[in-house]
């Protein structure tokens, strides 16, 4: 039996107080609850912030991104060993974001992937087709090319700190969900690739999560799918109530 995870990616909000405030307010609101796996994803610069927040509770603390290389002259980049020395478990890993508006291929995204399980992280690795490859009937294409790139040479041991979020790219900060069927049908054509490359018995444990426009009202209709095992939330996550009836829908 899979538990459900869900996690708060912040991408680019908050500053400093309102930061710390929303997770003192994730920590209130979760008091007690532990059916759930909940972790928050703050910008850098209120990784530290958070992570005092979130520590002795059993949220975890997860960063955006990171580079590939271990240290070095790399003027702005952040490395997997830095998020491990702040705290963090997760790291989310080519988010469509970085794909589409930082220019970041599959070759990078693998890379990356491979340092921050060698480090010692979790990684979130997003995946997820355009408006238009879906309209073109590619959806299983895209989301085969994505994982053959991004996972190559990532072999079966490393997949118990491995996370996969199916996020569509059209229904990412839009307001149009994916219909619970579509999301289910994508989970399972991810979970089917797992199992012919990494087996049955990984693929059954594999944690997959839908993001895209997920919200309270939409959220049970989505986590109940029998491929769905929680969300990546992106603009509900920076109110906690929002957040808290997504994590409450997964129970
Ligand atoms: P929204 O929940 O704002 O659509 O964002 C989803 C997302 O990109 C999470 O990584």
């Amino acid at each position: 039996m899979r538990k459900k995870f869900v996690a708060g990616n912040w991408k680019m909000f908050t500053d400093h107080a309102t930061a710390k405030k929303l997770a003192q307010e994730v920590v209130e609101l979760m008091a007690g609850n532990h059916q759930v796996n909940v972790a928050l994803c703050p910008p850098f610069t209120y990784l530290q912030t958070v992570g005092e927040v979130l520590k002795g509770t059993h949220i975890a603390l997860g960063a955006q991104n990171c580079y590939h290389e271990k240290e070095g002259a790399f003027t702005g980049e952040i490395s997997p060993a830095m998020l491990i020395d702040i705290g963090c478990k997760y790291v989310i890993l080519g988010h469509s974001e970085r794909r589409h508006k930082m220019g970041e291929c599959d070759i990078a995204v693998n890379k990356k992937v491979h340092a921050a399980l060698n480090a010692g992280l979790h990684v979130i690795l997003c995946i997820g087709e355009s408006l238009d490859e879906r309209q073109a009937n590619k959806t299983n294409e895209i989301l085969k090319n994505q994982l053959d790139g991004s996972l190559a040479g990532v072999n079966a041991t490393c997949f118990k700190s491995l996370v996969l979020a199916y996020e569509p790219v059209w229904a990412i900060g839009t307001g149009h969900n994916a219909t619970p069927q579509q999301a289910q049908d994508a989970h399972a054509f991810i979970r089917s690739w797992i199992a012919k490359h990494h087996g049955a018995e990984v693929a059954a444990q594999m944690v997959i999560q839908y993001g895209g426009s997920v919200k309270p009202d939409n959220a049970a209709s989505l986590l109940t799918q029998p491929d769905v095992d929680g969300g990546l939330i992106g603009g509900a996550s920076l109110k906690a109530d929002q957040f808290l009836g997504i994590i409450r829908a997964g129970m």
